[in-house]
């Protein structure tokens, strides 16, 4: 009677220890794929930052005609471009594609990580007087600044102008105000409605060579 007690309670050793061994290790493979998950994310935003500054530059500072420095701009800017671009109400051949699999998740992290990043110097070329003179009266006239701030750094979904390079922001408003770029709101579309080709010229280069001091 002592030996088939013996072997059961034995047999219920192990099995509890199987038991518990079974337990621990779903514990830590539960804690692996969390820890694994969050390894996995981290790498993630690196490649997709390594691509996206491919085109938009290092540091987010553009170097690329027409691809806008990215650099220092509000983080909600980002993401609702981010979103534009994802669901094919922006155009931009190069954006659709490189917006087609981000994930929610990658839109927050990519702008977060792109509004921490210091925004653009001004260009080393001085500015040239008369068309930034006449730029500075288009801004004040067209009142400008209630939106995009004094210093024009922006705020929540608008956009940092200043220090923008200068054939982008042409090339956009441009786009505005012949309805190639639809924003999200149609404001600027209304704003630039009533502005000629050299106005738009000359805003832009007020806004790509502001002054450091006045950011
Ligand atoms: C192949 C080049 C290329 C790649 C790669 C690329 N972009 Fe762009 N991006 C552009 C161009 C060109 C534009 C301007 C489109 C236009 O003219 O409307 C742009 C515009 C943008 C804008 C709008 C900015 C503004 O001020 O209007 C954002 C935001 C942006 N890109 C973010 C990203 C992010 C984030 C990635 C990586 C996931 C990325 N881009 C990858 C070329 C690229
Ligand atoms: C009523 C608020 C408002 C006013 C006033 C305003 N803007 Fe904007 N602006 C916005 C918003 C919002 C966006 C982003 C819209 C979008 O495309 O989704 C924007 C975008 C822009 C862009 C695109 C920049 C980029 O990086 O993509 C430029 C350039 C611009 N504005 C210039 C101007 C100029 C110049 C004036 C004055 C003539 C002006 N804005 C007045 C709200 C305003």
């Amino acid at each position: 009677m002592t030996r088939p007690r013996t072997r059961g309670s034995r047999a219920a050793r192990a099995l509890s220890t199987r038991v518990i061994a079974r337990a621990a290790l779903a514990v830590l493979t539960a804690a692996w794929s969390v820890l694994s998950v969050a390894g996995a994310l981290a790498a993630s935003l690196e490649e997709r930052i390594t691509v996206c500054l491919a085109c938009h530059g290092a540091g987010g500072v553009s170097r690329v005609p027409e691809t806008p420095s990215l650099s220092g701009q509000p983080q909600f800017f980002t993401v609702a471009q981010l979103f534009l671009f994802r669901d094919g109400r922006r155009s931009s051949a190069a954006m659709t594609a490189a917006a087609t699999d981000l994930t929610n998740e990658d839109l927050r992290a990519l702008s977060d990580y792109l509004a921490k990043l210091p925004p653009p110097e001004p260009p080393t070329e001085p500015a040239d007087s008369a068309r930034a003179a006449r730029g500075r009266t288009l801004a004040s006239q067209n009142h400008c600044t209630v939106c995009h701030n004094p210093d024009f750094s922006g705020r929540e979904q608008m956009p940092r102008l200043a220090n923008q390079r200068e054939d982008y922001l042409l090339k956009t408003m441009r786009g505005y105000r012949s309805g190639a770029r639809i924003g999200y709101a149609g404001a600027m579309a209304v704003e630039l409605h009533e502005l000629t080709d050299a106005d738009l010229d000359a805003l832009a280069h007020y806004l790509s060579h502001l002054p450091r001091s006045s950011r």
